[in-house]
C-alpha cells in the first residue's frame, strides 16, 4: 500500500503515525500508534479500518473523559486518548489474520488524518 496523507488546511491541527507498516503476529495483542497536534482543548479523535479494496470504516471515537466503539468492533479494539501525551494509541487483542488492514487516525474538525497498514505473520 502505497503512502497516502490526506492533509487538511488547518496547519495547526495534525495527527502523525510514525510506523507505516506494523506487522504482528496472530493471537498477540497490537498497538497502532497515533500522536496529534491540534489547539483544541477538547479534542475528538477517530480510528477507521480499510480492508484492502474495501472502504474505510468507522471504528471508534474518543475525547477526553469517555468515547464510543463501534458495535462491530467492540470487544478486541480500543483506544486510549492521551491528552498529556497527545496520542491516541489503538490496541487490538488477540490479533486475527481478518484484521490485517490499513489503520487510520483522524482529528475532527478537520479532515486530517493519517494511516498505519497492519499486515500479519499467520504463526511464530
Ligand atoms: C508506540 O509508541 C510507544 C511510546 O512512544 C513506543 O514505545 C512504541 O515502540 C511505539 N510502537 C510502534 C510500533 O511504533
Ligand atoms: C498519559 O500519559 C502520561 C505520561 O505517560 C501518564 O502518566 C498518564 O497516566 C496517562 N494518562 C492516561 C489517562 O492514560
Amino acid at each position: 500500500v502505497a503512502p497516502l496523507n490526506m492533509c487538511g488546511c488547518d496547519s495547526q491541527d495534525s495527527v502523525e503515525q510514525k510506523t507505516r507498516v506494523q506487522t504482528a503476529f496472530e493471537g498477540e495483542p497490537v498497538t497502532i500508534n497515533c500522536t496529534y497536534s491540534t489547539t483544541d482543548s477538547f479534542p475528538y479523535l477517530f480510528w477507521y479500518q480499510q480492508e484492502i479494496k474495501g472502504y474505510p470504516r468507522y471504528m471508534l471515537k474518543k475525547f477526553p473523559g469517555s468515547g464510543e466503539v463501534d458495535k462491530q468492533f467492540e470487544g478486541r479494539f480500543d483506544a486510549n486518548l492521551n491528552t498529556s501525551t497527545t496520542s491516541v494509541p489503538l490496541m487490538i487483542k488477540n490479533l486475527r489474520v481478518s484484521d490485517s488492514a490499513v489503520y487510520y487516525c483522524a482529528l475532527r474538525p478537520t479532515v486530517t488524518e493519517t494511516h498505519s497498514t497492519l499486515t500479519q505473520k499467520p504463526c511464530k
